[in-house]
Protein backbone atom coordinates (compact mmCIF):
# COMPACT_ATOMS: atom_id res chain seq x y z
CA UNK A 1 0.00 0.00 0.00
CA UNK A 2 1.32 3.61 -1.26
CA UNK A 3 2.05 4.92 2.20
CA UNK A 4 1.30 8.87 1.05
CA UNK A 5 -2.21 7.69 0.09
CA UNK A 6 -4.51 7.67 3.09
CA UNK A 7 -7.60 9.74 2.08
CA UNK A 8 -9.32 8.96 5.18
CA UNK A 9 -6.90 10.78 7.21
CA UNK A 10 -6.11 13.60 4.95
CA UNK A 11 -7.39 17.51 4.38
CA UNK A 12 -9.63 18.33 2.07
CA UNK A 13 -7.85 19.65 -1.52
CA UNK A 14 -10.88 20.44 -3.21
CA UNK A 15 -14.17 21.36 -2.13
CA UNK A 16 -17.78 22.59 -3.55
CA UNK A 17 -19.79 24.13 -0.64
CA UNK A 18 -23.42 24.97 -1.79
CA UNK A 19 -22.11 26.27 -5.07
CA UNK A 20 -25.30 26.82 -7.77
CA UNK A 21 -23.62 28.14 -11.35
CA UNK A 22 -25.91 29.36 -14.71
CA UNK A 23 -24.01 29.69 -17.39
CA UNK A 24 -24.14 33.59 -19.10
CA UNK A 25 -27.30 33.66 -21.62
CA UNK A 26 -28.73 30.03 -20.17
CA UNK A 27 -32.09 29.93 -18.71
CA UNK A 28 -31.61 27.35 -15.89
CA UNK A 29 -28.78 26.92 -13.28
CA UNK A 30 -25.95 23.85 -15.00
CA UNK A 31 -25.42 23.47 -10.76
CA UNK A 32 -27.88 24.12 -7.83
CA UNK A 33 -26.57 23.90 -4.18
CA UNK A 34 -24.03 21.32 -5.16
CA UNK A 35 -21.33 20.03 -2.72
CA UNK A 36 -18.50 17.98 -3.36
CA UNK A 37 -14.86 17.17 -1.79
CA UNK A 38 -11.85 15.08 -3.08
CA UNK A 39 -9.29 14.57 -0.23
CA UNK A 40 -5.81 15.50 -0.01
CA UNK A 41 -4.13 12.83 -2.62
CA UNK A 42 -6.84 11.21 -3.65
CA UNK A 43 -7.63 9.94 -7.61
CA UNK A 44 -11.30 10.97 -8.22
CA UNK A 45 -13.09 10.46 -11.20
CA UNK A 46 -16.09 12.51 -12.77
CA UNK A 47 -17.86 10.62 -15.44
CA UNK A 48 -20.95 11.18 -17.31
CA UNK A 49 -22.54 12.18 -20.82
CA UNK A 50 -21.50 15.08 -23.11
CA UNK A 51 -23.19 18.14 -21.67
CA UNK A 52 -23.60 17.10 -18.17
CA UNK A 53 -21.09 20.04 -16.82
CA UNK A 54 -18.11 17.77 -15.91
CA UNK A 55 -15.93 20.56 -17.68
CA UNK A 56 -17.86 23.44 -16.18
CA UNK A 57 -17.42 22.25 -12.89
CA UNK A 58 -13.43 22.16 -14.02
CA UNK A 59 -13.68 25.53 -15.04
CA UNK A 60 -15.21 26.68 -11.48
CA UNK A 61 -12.73 24.81 -9.61
CA UNK A 62 -9.68 26.31 -11.45
CA UNK A 63 -10.89 29.74 -10.98
CA UNK A 64 -11.77 30.38 -14.77
CA UNK A 65 -15.71 30.93 -13.54
CA UNK A 66 -17.19 32.10 -10.18
CA UNK A 67 -20.18 30.31 -8.85
CA UNK A 68 -23.79 32.85 -8.76
CA UNK A 69 -23.90 31.23 -4.75
CA UNK A 70 -21.63 29.07 -2.59
CA UNK A 71 -18.25 28.89 -2.27
CA UNK A 72 -15.02 26.93 -4.24
CA UNK A 73 -12.62 26.19 -1.76
CA UNK A 74 -8.83 25.02 -2.09
CA UNK A 75 -7.15 23.75 1.21
CA UNK A 76 -9.53 24.84 2.92
CA UNK A 77 -9.23 28.23 1.92
CA UNK A 78 -10.46 30.75 -0.76
CA UNK A 79 -7.03 31.62 -2.48
CA UNK A 80 -7.16 35.38 -3.75
CA UNK A 81 -6.07 33.62 -7.59
CA UNK A 82 -6.95 29.73 -8.07
CA UNK A 83 -4.78 30.13 -11.47
CA UNK A 84 -1.58 28.77 -11.12
CA UNK A 85 -2.33 26.68 -7.87
CA UNK A 86 -3.90 24.10 -9.66
CA UNK A 87 -2.36 21.91 -12.81
CA UNK A 88 -4.85 22.40 -15.71
CA UNK A 89 -5.24 20.33 -18.53
CA UNK A 90 -8.35 21.37 -20.46
CA UNK A 91 -10.58 19.70 -23.49
CA UNK A 92 -9.46 21.45 -26.05
CA UNK A 93 -5.50 21.60 -26.05
CA UNK A 94 -4.90 25.52 -25.72
CA UNK A 95 -1.55 24.94 -27.06
CA UNK A 96 0.41 28.25 -28.42
CA UNK A 97 0.96 28.03 -31.86
CA UNK A 98 3.99 30.45 -32.15
CA UNK A 99 5.50 28.23 -29.32
CA UNK A 100 7.19 25.20 -29.96
CA UNK A 101 6.54 22.06 -28.04
CA UNK A 102 9.22 22.90 -25.60
CA UNK A 103 8.48 26.50 -25.28
CA UNK A 104 4.48 25.98 -24.72
CA UNK A 105 5.66 22.92 -22.24
CA UNK A 106 7.92 25.27 -20.38
CA UNK A 107 4.61 28.22 -20.17
CA UNK A 108 3.21 27.37 -16.70
CA UNK A 109 6.91 27.53 -15.11
CA UNK A 110 7.62 30.92 -16.77
CA UNK A 111 4.67 32.39 -15.16
CA UNK A 112 5.55 31.22 -11.88
CA UNK A 113 8.74 32.86 -12.60
CA UNK A 114 11.01 29.96 -12.87
CA UNK A 115 13.98 31.24 -15.18
CA UNK A 116 13.69 29.60 -18.98
CA UNK A 117 17.11 27.95 -18.76
CA UNK A 118 15.51 26.13 -15.91
CA UNK A 119 12.32 26.01 -17.20
CA UNK A 120 13.29 24.37 -20.52
CA UNK A 121 16.07 21.68 -18.96
CA UNK A 122 12.86 20.56 -16.49
CA UNK A 123 10.33 20.09 -19.26
CA UNK A 124 13.38 18.24 -21.51
CA UNK A 125 12.86 15.81 -18.56
CA UNK A 126 9.35 14.67 -18.99
CA UNK A 127 9.92 14.70 -22.67
CA UNK A 128 10.59 10.78 -22.99
CA UNK A 129 8.16 9.70 -20.18
CA UNK A 130 5.58 11.64 -22.24
CA UNK A 131 6.45 10.02 -25.67
CA UNK A 132 7.64 13.58 -27.22
CA UNK A 133 11.37 12.90 -27.41
CA UNK A 134 12.32 14.25 -30.44
CA UNK A 135 9.66 16.96 -31.61
CA UNK A 136 10.70 19.26 -28.96
CA UNK A 137 11.44 22.06 -31.61
CA UNK A 138 8.15 21.52 -34.02
CA UNK A 139 4.91 23.64 -33.53
CA UNK A 140 1.62 22.33 -32.55
CA UNK A 141 0.32 22.30 -36.14
CA UNK A 142 2.68 19.29 -37.09
CA UNK A 143 1.79 17.37 -34.20
CA UNK A 144 -1.15 14.62 -34.53
CA UNK A 145 -4.20 15.35 -32.34
CA UNK A 146 -2.76 12.48 -29.82
CA UNK A 147 0.92 14.33 -29.30
CA UNK A 148 -0.83 18.06 -28.50
CA UNK A 149 -2.97 16.33 -26.00
CA UNK A 150 0.41 15.00 -24.79
CA UNK A 151 1.99 18.35 -24.44
CA UNK A 152 -0.67 19.65 -22.94
CA UNK A 153 -0.77 16.95 -20.63
CA UNK A 154 3.10 17.28 -20.20
CA UNK A 155 2.45 21.48 -19.27
CA UNK A 156 -0.38 20.02 -16.75
CA UNK A 157 2.01 17.86 -14.66
CA UNK A 158 5.02 20.20 -15.11
CA UNK A 159 3.99 23.19 -13.30
CA UNK A 160 4.09 21.12 -10.23
CA UNK A 161 0.74 22.18 -8.74
CA UNK A 162 -0.22 19.76 -6.14
CA UNK A 163 -3.83 19.41 -8.02
CA UNK A 164 -3.93 18.43 -11.06
CA UNK A 165 -7.01 18.58 -13.13
CA UNK A 166 -7.14 16.47 -15.96
CA UNK A 167 -10.33 16.82 -18.58
CA UNK A 168 -10.40 14.12 -20.64
CA UNK A 169 -6.61 13.99 -21.21
CA UNK A 170 -6.06 10.61 -23.09
CA UNK A 171 -9.33 10.56 -25.33
CA UNK A 172 -7.59 11.71 -28.76
CA UNK A 173 -4.85 8.41 -27.80
CA UNK A 174 -4.88 5.00 -29.67
CA UNK A 175 -5.92 2.36 -27.09
CA UNK A 176 -2.78 0.95 -26.73
CA UNK A 177 -0.53 4.32 -25.86
CA UNK A 178 -3.75 4.82 -23.42
CA UNK A 179 -3.27 1.71 -21.79
CA UNK A 180 0.54 2.76 -21.55
CA UNK A 181 -0.42 6.00 -20.24
CA UNK A 182 -3.14 5.49 -18.18
CA UNK A 183 -0.62 2.84 -16.09
CA UNK A 184 2.05 5.61 -16.59
CA UNK A 185 -0.32 7.88 -14.69
CA UNK A 186 -0.89 5.86 -11.90
CA UNK A 187 2.53 4.94 -11.29
CA UNK A 188 3.53 9.28 -11.21
CA UNK A 189 0.64 10.07 -9.04
CA UNK A 190 1.56 6.77 -6.54
CA UNK A 191 5.18 8.24 -6.48
CA UNK A 192 4.19 12.34 -6.19
CA UNK A 193 0.75 11.83 -4.23
CA UNK A 194 -0.85 14.55 -6.06
CA UNK A 195 -4.69 14.95 -5.69
CA UNK A 196 -6.02 13.91 -9.04
CA UNK A 197 -9.02 14.62 -10.64
CA UNK A 198 -9.89 13.29 -13.62
CA UNK A 199 -12.82 13.66 -16.62
CA UNK A 200 -13.70 10.76 -18.60
CA UNK A 201 -16.02 9.10 -21.09
CA UNK A 202 -14.65 5.65 -20.35
CA UNK A 203 -16.09 3.59 -17.37
CA UNK A 204 -13.24 1.19 -17.72
CA UNK A 205 -10.31 3.54 -17.24
CA UNK A 206 -12.46 5.81 -14.70
CA UNK A 207 -12.39 2.21 -12.51
CA UNK A 208 -9.16 1.31 -13.01
CA UNK A 209 -7.82 5.01 -12.32
CA UNK A 210 -9.89 6.02 -9.72
CA UNK A 211 -10.45 5.83 -5.56
CA UNK A 212 -14.46 7.37 -6.19
CA UNK A 213 -16.07 8.13 -8.92
CA UNK A 214 -18.77 11.42 -9.05
CA UNK A 215 -21.34 10.33 -11.66
CA UNK A 216 -22.56 13.44 -13.57
CA UNK A 217 -26.18 12.84 -14.54
CA UNK A 218 -28.28 15.76 -17.43
CA UNK A 219 -28.43 18.97 -15.78
CA UNK A 220 -29.30 20.66 -13.25
CA UNK A 221 -27.16 18.69 -10.88
CA UNK A 222 -28.77 19.43 -7.18
CA UNK A 223 -26.56 18.81 -3.79
CA UNK A 224 -24.13 15.43 -3.65
CA UNK A 225 -23.24 13.61 -6.91
CA UNK A 226 -23.68 10.09 -6.77
CA UNK A 227 -20.78 8.40 -6.15
CA UNK A 228 -19.13 4.59 -6.77
CA UNK A 229 -16.21 3.92 -4.65
CA UNK A 230 -13.80 1.54 -6.01
CA UNK A 231 -12.76 -1.16 -3.50
CA UNK A 232 -9.45 -2.37 -5.02
CA UNK A 233 -6.29 -1.91 -3.43
CA UNK A 234 -3.09 0.44 -4.23
CA UNK A 235 -0.72 -0.06 -6.14
CA UNK A 236 -2.63 -1.00 -8.98
CA UNK A 237 -0.90 -2.58 -11.53
CA UNK A 238 -1.96 -3.83 -15.41
CA UNK A 239 -3.88 -6.96 -14.32
CA UNK A 240 -6.09 -5.18 -11.97
CA UNK A 241 -8.44 -4.04 -15.37
CA UNK A 242 -9.19 -7.75 -15.09
CA UNK A 243 -10.82 -8.03 -11.38
CA UNK A 244 -13.98 -8.98 -10.94
CA UNK A 245 -14.91 -6.70 -8.78
CA UNK A 246 -14.21 -4.49 -11.43
CA UNK A 247 -16.36 -6.41 -14.37
CA UNK A 248 -19.29 -6.06 -11.56
CA UNK A 249 -18.87 -2.22 -11.10
CA UNK A 250 -18.88 -1.81 -14.89
CA UNK A 251 -21.93 -3.81 -15.17
CA UNK A 252 -23.44 -1.61 -12.21
CA UNK A 253 -22.20 1.37 -13.74
CA UNK A 254 -23.76 0.73 -17.58
CA UNK A 255 -27.05 0.00 -15.68
CA UNK A 256 -26.77 3.05 -14.21
CA UNK A 257 -26.28 5.55 -16.77
CA UNK A 258 -28.80 3.70 -19.08
CA UNK A 259 -31.42 4.49 -16.24
CA UNK A 260 -30.35 8.02 -16.36
CA UNK A 261 -30.58 8.33 -19.73
CA UNK A 262 -27.15 9.42 -20.64
CA UNK A 263 -24.80 8.94 -23.52
CA UNK A 264 -21.14 8.53 -22.30
N1 LIG B 1 -19.64 29.17 -22.06
C1 LIG B 1 -20.83 28.58 -22.08
N2 LIG B 1 -21.97 29.31 -22.25
C2 LIG B 1 -23.18 28.74 -22.24
N3 LIG B 1 -23.38 27.42 -22.06
C3 LIG B 1 -22.30 26.64 -21.89
C4 LIG B 1 -20.97 27.18 -21.89
N4 LIG B 1 -20.10 26.17 -21.69
C5 LIG B 1 -20.84 25.05 -21.58
N5 LIG B 1 -22.16 25.34 -21.70
C6 LIG B 1 -23.27 24.37 -21.60
O1 LIG B 1 -23.21 23.78 -20.30
C7 LIG B 1 -23.50 22.39 -20.39
C8 LIG B 1 -22.34 21.60 -19.80
O2 LIG B 1 -21.18 21.77 -20.60
P1 LIG B 1 -19.80 21.08 -20.24
O3 LIG B 1 -18.84 21.49 -21.28
O4 LIG B 1 -19.48 21.37 -18.83
O5 LIG B 1 -20.21 19.53 -20.37
P2 LIG B 1 -19.27 18.22 -20.33
O6 LIG B 1 -19.90 17.29 -19.35
O7 LIG B 1 -17.87 18.61 -20.12
O8 LIG B 1 -19.48 17.62 -21.80
P3 LIG B 1 -18.45 16.78 -22.74
O9 LIG B 1 -18.40 15.40 -22.15
O10 LIG B 1 -19.11 16.80 -24.08
O11 LIG B 1 -17.14 17.48 -22.74
C9 LIG B 1 -23.77 22.10 -21.86
O12 LIG B 1 -25.16 22.11 -22.05
C10 LIG B 1 -23.11 23.23 -22.58
O13 LIG B 1 -23.78 23.53 -23.78
MG1 LIG C 1 -16.18 18.50 -21.29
Amino acid sequence: MNKRYRPEHQETALEFRDVTYTHKGSQSAIFQHVQAEVKQGEFVSLLGPSGSGKSTFFRLAAGLSHPDQGTVFLHGSVPETRLGRVGYMPQQDLLLPWRTILENGMLPLEINGVPKKEAAHNVSAHLKAFGLDGVENQYPHELSGGMRQRVSFLRAVVGGSDILMLDEPFSALDSITRFMMQEWLLEQWQMAGQTLIFITHDIEEALFLSDRILLFTQPPIEGRFTEITVPLPRPRKENARDHPELLKLKRELINRMRGEGGII
